[in-house]
């Protein structure tokens, strides 16, 4: 007989019964003095917490960067400080607009947000599969999620409302070619690239900045879905990209990403035809050729997916000296967002729930609050409360100071289309794809316009033509063909009820 550990309560005692409910009588009543009922029901009606109000739905597991390429010409960053260099991380995978119990097959942007456990503290860089984003002012975001998520009376996704915002923003034409490309909807999470996607910063010893943009490439190969590959993937399993990201790991088969990166001087930035800070724009490669830096390794599921997949908190505001922000708007909207997100959806102490916390010692004069589990102060002394203080308290290094950034210009809210071209790179896209890749791309876009009114799909359609017209051709070919189908199946079904 193996022998079992010893079941107690919350509290500690040993506990002597877990089938029978406390009753007046073999038939009788509970009674409200079986506290280990109570607490039962009690914690199950305390087991789910607020999803994420957006990539609810994810898949993540832990896993090392390898450094191929010193980048310390770059910056001061240690993770990048040398060949051979290894750095714990944890990455999540998601899709942005489901909610948590969303198929995993459904066309989305995928999220793919990795945690670096650093020797000087965690850098989490938050990015997604594409390298572009459908909107640069992050005045627009909440807007831009409420057309992705239900209608507030239909409770249903909503074709109409997205299209009316896309239509009325062009800015997301980049974004929107990548989505309803082959690459809008991958097979798992191993046969996508992931992209930093922002702008951020380098600094180097010398105090030089650099711009700096991450692009992992995946080394399984890209494969993806075609609408009707994934419809039947759902109709069979609903969880295929948890199925396909666990399984592989758990028999030792281990995902892998190339890890690269694009470099501009601090200066170029204002000599670039395109902002270079603006989310809908890459750097094209010929201007800026990547450069090889390391290789991710996804090698270990976690062991309680709540624990550690759904409690991780990822936050753009976790960077690491030589690491720094742009001035794009929306990564310095993200800065706030994500830690104000963590504090509501896990609490104020989110960082020392273990799969958020550093690996290195973490020193602070924050105090108390809810769920203090690290003995209300972070000093490592209690005398030292405040700062500057005389009991060892720690303190700052100015060693780790980045450069300042010189900034100029009048507060105003600028036009941010003013002057900006937002059909370029969009039709540098469409120009790489061959006509069967273009064929599923007016396909895709037909699909999801079906049912929304002329007006909002003329407006859109009017960006497409100024791509390039035979972009907006080719999805008005598809829509006919579309409500040809749609025909043809209607006097089907009138002809099998007259029969
Ligand atoms: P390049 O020809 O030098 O690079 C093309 C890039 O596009 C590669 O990163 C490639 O990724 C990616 N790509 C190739 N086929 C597809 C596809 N079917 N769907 C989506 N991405 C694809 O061109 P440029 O750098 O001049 O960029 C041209 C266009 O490529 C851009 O407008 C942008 O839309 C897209 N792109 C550019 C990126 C960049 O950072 N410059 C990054 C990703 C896309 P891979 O190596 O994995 O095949
Ligand atoms: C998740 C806000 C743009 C990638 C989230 C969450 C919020 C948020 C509040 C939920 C966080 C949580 O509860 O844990 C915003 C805002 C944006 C923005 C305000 C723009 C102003 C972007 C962009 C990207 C991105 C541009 C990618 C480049 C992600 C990812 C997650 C996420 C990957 C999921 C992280 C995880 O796996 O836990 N975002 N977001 N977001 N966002 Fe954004």
């Amino acid at each position: 007989m193996i022998d079992k550990p010893r079941l107690t309560t919350s509290a500690g005692a040993p506990v002597s019964d877990n089938q029978n409910s406390e009753t007046a009588g073999a038939r009788g009543p509970v009674l409200l003095q079986d506290y280990q009922l109570l607490e039962k029901l009690a914690h199950q009606n305390r087991e789910r917490i607020p999803e994420r109000v957006v990539h609810a739905k994810g898949w993540g597991a832990y896993g090392t960067l390898t450094i191929t390429k010193d980048l310390s010409q770059y910056t001061i960053a240690k993770l990048f400080g040398a060949v051979g260099k290894k750095t714990d991380l944890l990455i999540r995978f998601s899709t942005v607009a489901g909610e948590m119990g969303a198929a995993d097959a459904e066309r989305d942007v995928r999220g793919f947000a990795i945690k670096f456990y650093t020797d000087e503290g965690n850098w989490d860089l938050v990015g997604n599969n594409t390298p572009v984003f459908f909107v640069r002012d992050p005045l627009k975001f909440p807007d831009f999620i409420h057309t992705q998520k239900r209608h507030p009376r239909t409770n249903m996704r909503s074709k109409t409302a997205m299209w009316d915002f896309w239509s009325q923003s062009p800015e997301s034409l980049h974004q929107i070619t990548t989505l309803f490309s082959d690459r809008g909807l991958p097979v798992a999470p191993m046969y996508m690239n992931g992209y930093g996607s922002h702008t951020y910063s380098f600094w180097n010893e010398k105090g030089e900045r650099f711009w700096v943009k991450f692009h992992f490439k995946t080394l399984q190969g890209h494969k993806h879905y075609t609408n009707a590959e994934a419809e039947k993937i759902i109709g069979q399993d609903r969880e295929s990209y948890q199925a396909h990201l666990f399984g592989t790991i758990d028999r030792g088969e281990f995902p892998r990403w190339r890890l690269e990166v694009q470099i501009m001087p601090e200066a170029d930035a204002d000599k670039t035809p395109y902002n270079p800070f603006d989310l809908t724009k890459v750097w094209p490669h010929a201007d800026y050729p990547v450069i090889e830096v390391g290789v991710v390794e996804l090698n270990r599921n976690a062991d309680n997916y709540f624990a550690e997949i759904e409690q991780a908190a990822f936050s753009p505001s976790n960077k690491v000296p030589g690491i720094g922000y742009s001035p794009d708007k929306m990564l310095q909207a993200r800065v706030f967002s994500y830690a104000d997100a963590h504090r509501y959806r896990l609490g104020t102490h989110y960082e020392s729930i273990p799969v958020n916390q550093p690996k290195v010692a973490v020193q602070h004069y924050h105090r108390d609050g809810q769920m203090n589990v690290y003995g209300g102060i972070k000093t490592g002394n209690s005398d030292a409360y405040y700062e500057p203080n005389s009991f060892g308290g720690p303190v700052e290094d100015k060693s780790v100071k980045e450069p300042p950034l010189r900034i100029v210009g009048d507060a105003d809210r600028y036009n941010h289309r003013d002057g900006n071209d937002d059909y370029g790179q969009p039709r540098a896209l469409f120009n790489l794809f061959d006509d069967a890749q273009k064929g599923r791309l007016f396909d895709n876009l037909a699909a999801a316009m079906d049912g929304v009114p002329d007006e909002i799909i003329e407006r859109q359609l009017a960006h497409f033509h100024l791509i390039d017209p035979a972009y907006a051709q080719g999805i008005r070919a598809a829509r006919a063909a579309l409500a040809g189908q749609a025909k043809d199946s209607i006097s089907d079904q009138e002809s099998a009820a007259a029969e």
